[in-house]
């Protein structure tokens, strides 16, 4: 056994009060207390400590957020634009606004980068730097950095028209501090296709040229261009391929490396709203091949990156120093996105995660773990080398920044229950179930849950077959009103949210089978504001 400084441990040993009435031998429970040294104040009147306010996630000052958008790297910094409502915490007439952070994991607020205008309000999209000013906006001495986005011309909807999406482009020639809108917009209009938007654009390496891809109601569109501003359109994916529950919406495509081989995929992403399986919005993948012109697959399941509820609309950095793919999405879900029960601000984006992709089970599976500045974030306050916990035998843990912590620990692959718990009887379950394969989160009765009808209906479960190991390799990450999950370094991922009514401060783990839990982690998270 091996105990981080500053740990007080406490073993209270007592017995299942079963054994009363039961002749049948049970095992003992134990409860371990972590104690801190420093206590997180939380105080609900000033800013960014208001309750379920995330403490290390990125979340607006102020107002409404949904959508990454324009996330782009230049010169040491970090971009990430967002779609922003300044006026209210519900959405509205959308804006971009924007962040910056040289390690993504703390964010600096910057003023509003684009405002809607006669064209329409600003909806999600992309942005690049034009290192050879291809687009002739800036100088090869001073490239722009070009922001190309979705102009939703509301008076045109409301007139019931069906081409008000169209794709603007706005420059900036101080490397993003102040925009301007192109004075020709729209670069690409839209031929009578009610949604059609969110376009991701990239310089493909391979070919020498702009690739922009879009989505049209339930497919998406490929397109190229010398200049960022003339755009050809190439070709069309997906009318037939993927679920189809809900419109297409916030694509991106990308080359990766699959993990111990030399092979090359690309990778669609494409969001859906409604049609993810635990209800409303979330993100499907595809794996194939594009030649710069047509992206093409044998997938026939349906893959998704995340299995939680609570990942949306995400997307992948440009121009990343270390050619690193990068993902962030938007941590809500439309079923429920502006009802939560937060005040001044609503919504907060995932951790940034590196994606990559590995082989199981012959087939390609797209993983997506933590970027290892996080780590840094850590403060080591519990860790246990090895114990074991006989069959119905529950093991609590005591810790007052469990709601800010991760939590890490291997396990075989052997069922598995993990509760989250306070004083007030609001329980996270998560479940892994060996003879089912599964993974399950329930959630319903995890805090305020009432604030819409679907948020705490239902259990919410994956079936897991690329769990493969022996071991399964558990990191928890819990910042007030979020759980991220990561099974096996991110070959499943589940994002929820959670509204506990006081912070979870207990842990419990518990197993029908005798279990080994190895290098248990229990880390309180630095806040970032
Ligand atoms: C996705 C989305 C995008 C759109 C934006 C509007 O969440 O619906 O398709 O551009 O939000 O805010």
């Amino acid at each position: 056994m091996k105990f981080a400084n500053n740990i007080l441990l406490i073993f209270v040993l007592f017995s299942s009060t079963l054994l009363l009435f039961s002749c049948k031998k049970e095992e003992s429970n134990s409860i371990i207390a972590i104690n801190s040294s420093e206590k997180i104040k939380i105080d609900s009147s000033e800013q960014y400590k208001e309750p379920f306010r995330p403490q290390f996630h990125f979340s607006p000052e102020k107002k409404w957020m949904n959508d990454p958008n324009g996330m782009v790297y230049y010169k040491g910094i970090y971009h990430l634009f967002y779609q922003y409502y300044p006026d209210d915490i519900v959405w509205g007439p959308m804006h971009w606004g924007h962040a910056t952070s040289t390690d993504l994991i703390h964010w600096t607020n910057k003023k509003i980068a684009l405002f809607p205008d006669k064209l329409g309000m600003i909806f999600s999209g992309s942005a690049v730097v034009d290192l050879k000013n291809t687009s002739g906006l800036g100088t090869k001495e001073n490239p722009p950095m070009i922001a190309i986005f979705t102009y939703h011309d509301m008076a045109g909807e409301k007139a019931g028209r069906t081409d008000y999406q169209t794709q603007g482009l706005a420059y900036s020639l101080d490397e993003g501090e102040t925009w301007l809108k192109y004075e020709k917009n729209p670069i690409v209009k839209n031929s009578g296709i009610k949604d059609f938007r969110d376009p991701k654009v990239f310089w493909n390496t391979e070919t020498n040229i702009w690739n922009m891809v879009l989505v049209a109601g339930d497919h998406a569109q490929f397109y190229t261009s010398e200049n960022l501003i003339n755009w050809k359109f190439e070709s069309e994916f997906g009318k037939n391929i993927g679920a189809h529950g809900g419109v297409w919406e916030c694509p991106d495509v990308f080359k990766l490396k699959v993990n111990g081989s030399n092979e090359e995929k690309w990778v669609l992403l494409i969001s859906i709203n409604p049609g993810a399986p635990n209800g409303g919005s979330g993100t499907q993948y595809f794996i194939g091949d594009f030649d710069g012109k047509s992206f093409k697959t044998n997938q026939k399941e349906i893959k998704w990156i995340d299995n939680g509820a609570d990942n949306y609309a995400g997307v992948t950095y440009n121009n990343t120093p270390d050619g690193k793919r990068i993902f962030i999405g938007w941590m809500s879900n439309w079923l429920y996105a502006r009802n939560t029960p937060t005040k001044n601000w609503r919504s907060a984006m995932t951790l940034p995660r590196e994606l990559s992709l590995e082989k199981i089970n012959n087939d390609y599976v797209l993983k997506n773990s933590l970027v290892e500045s996080f780590n840094k974030q850590s403060v080591s306050e519990f860790s246990k080398d090895m114990f074991a916990i006989k069959p119905k035998q529950k093991i609590s843990f005591t810790y007052d920044h469990l709601n800010q912590s991760e939590v890490r620990f291997k396990s075989a692959s052997k069922s598995l229950k993990l509760v989250f718990y306070n004083e007030v009887n609001d329980s996270l379950v998560l479940n892994y179930d060996a003879p089912q394969k599964t993974f399950s989160i329930d959630r319903r009765k995890s805090g305020i849950v009432n604030f819409e009808e679907n948020f705490g209906k239902n259990i919410h479960k994956t079936a897991t077959p690329n769990i493969v190991s022996e071991t399964i390799d558990y990191q928890i990450i819990l910042d007030w009103s979020s759980i991220e999950i990561f099974l096996n370094e991110g070959v499943y991922s589940f994002t929820e949210q959670i509204f506990p009514k006081k912070p979870y401060t207990k842990m419990s783990i518990q197993s029908d089978e005798k279990q080994e839990i190895k290098n248990l982690t229990i880390h309180k998270i630095k806040g970032i504001w």
